[in-house]
């Protein structure tokens, strides 16, 4: 372990971890046994065959599923102990999520779905809308903000999944097989925006594929097979994709910026957007009571229950101290 990460705490801390599930008399072992320790602010893959449990294993780190046996510790807290209640806000105030099916609600616009889970957190609608504008133009969207999914294509609903999972900035975001459906040049582009976006703003970002070369854009890879961690390789170091920075070189240029960024404020001149959405959310950030237990995990909040939440829309008036 680099000396730097035995000084560092973990922000996921997973024991002994086993998933068996049953169907019938069969038994399916899905995870056997995994320990495992990702560090804020890391970009760590979860690397497999189809079957080997990826996706059960970022499932439970998200509080999706229960495990068998074994322990998951998010932030101090153990994720497997807590109520539905607790882990629905608890997942709507740390987590984000991209999905290989992008998950966007087809009968809301592209501005509207990303500012749904602001919406959740009783986020005022004209703030929120102005975070979630400030974000698609930020993913190069600027110019669709008002096209529902049917009218856009595959990379561009996959960057609205992206502006939707980091518009509220949570800690950690998790992508389960995010350019699954996407071609060569498209998935290139997701990735280096999922990666810049993470390091901005020192967000974890945990990242599942069956793919060397998506895993390449990771600071860590973990191997999964059959439901246990084989190995794991450390790309901290190496200069893998033509093109993409080391991670050394790629921190630097972050603080570089942050810092130029920073004299900008104090020169009140304009700011890089990826800095300026952080700068407005930043520290003043009111205290929010979550509305409930309704999140976007698999976009199963009813219609109505979503209709509610935009129509309104301030909720926040109850919710919120101020804005
Ligand atoms: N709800 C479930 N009920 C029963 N078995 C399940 C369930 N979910 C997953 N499994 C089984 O657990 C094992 C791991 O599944 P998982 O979905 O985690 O694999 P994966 O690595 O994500 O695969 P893929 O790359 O195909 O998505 C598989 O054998 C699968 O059939
Ligand atoms: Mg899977």
């Amino acid at each position: 372990m680099p000396e730097n990460e035995a000084l560092k705490k973990p922000i996921i801390s997973i024991k002994g971890l086993t998933k068996v599930f049953t169907l019938g008399r069969e038994k399916v072992v899905a995870l056997n046994g995994i320990d495992l320790e990702i560090y804020p602010g890391e970009i760590v893959c979860l690397l497999g065959t189809s079957g080997s449990g990826k996706s059960t294993l970022l499932n439970m780190m998200a509080g999706l599923e229960k495990p068998t046996k074994g322990s998951i510790v998010i932030f101090g807290e153990r994720l497997d102990r807590m109520s539905e209640r607790k882990l629905a806000m608890f997942r709507q105030k740390n987590m984000g999520f991209v999905f290989q099916s992008y998950n966007l609600l087809p009968n809301l616009t592209a501005i509207d779905n990303v500012a749904l889970p602001l919406a959740f957190a009783g986020m005022k609608k004209k703030i929120r809308n102005k975070k979630a504008r400030k974000m698609l133009k930020l993913v190069g969207l600027g110019k669709r903000m008002r096209h529902k999914p049917t009218q856009m294509s595959g990379g561009q609903q996959q960057r609205v999944g992206i502006a939707r999972a980091f518009v509220g900035t949570p800690k950690i975001v998790f992508a389960d097989e995010p350019t699954g459906n996407l071609d060569t040049r498209t998935t290139i582009e997701i990735m280096e925006m999922m990666v810049s976006l993470s390091r901005e703003n020192r967000q974890t970002l945990i990242i599942v594929t069956h793919d060397i070369e998506i895993a390449a854009y990771a600071d860590k890879i973990y191997h999964i097979i059959d439901g246990r961690i084989s190995s794991m390789d450390d790309n901290r170091s190496k200069q893998i994709i033509p093109g993409r920075q080391s991670v050394e070189t790629a921190q630097a240029e972050a603080e570089a910026a942050a810092e130029e960024a920073a004299d900008a404020v104090r020169s009140e001149e304009s700011l890089p957007e990826i800095r300026k959405g952080r700068e407005e959310s930043a520290p003043d950030e009111p205290v929010i009571e979550p509305i409930g237990p309704i999140d976007i995990k698999d976009g199963e909040s009813s219609a109505e229950e979503i209709e509610n939440i935009l129509e309104d829309s301030d909720i926040s008036e109850i919710h919120t101290e101020e804005e």
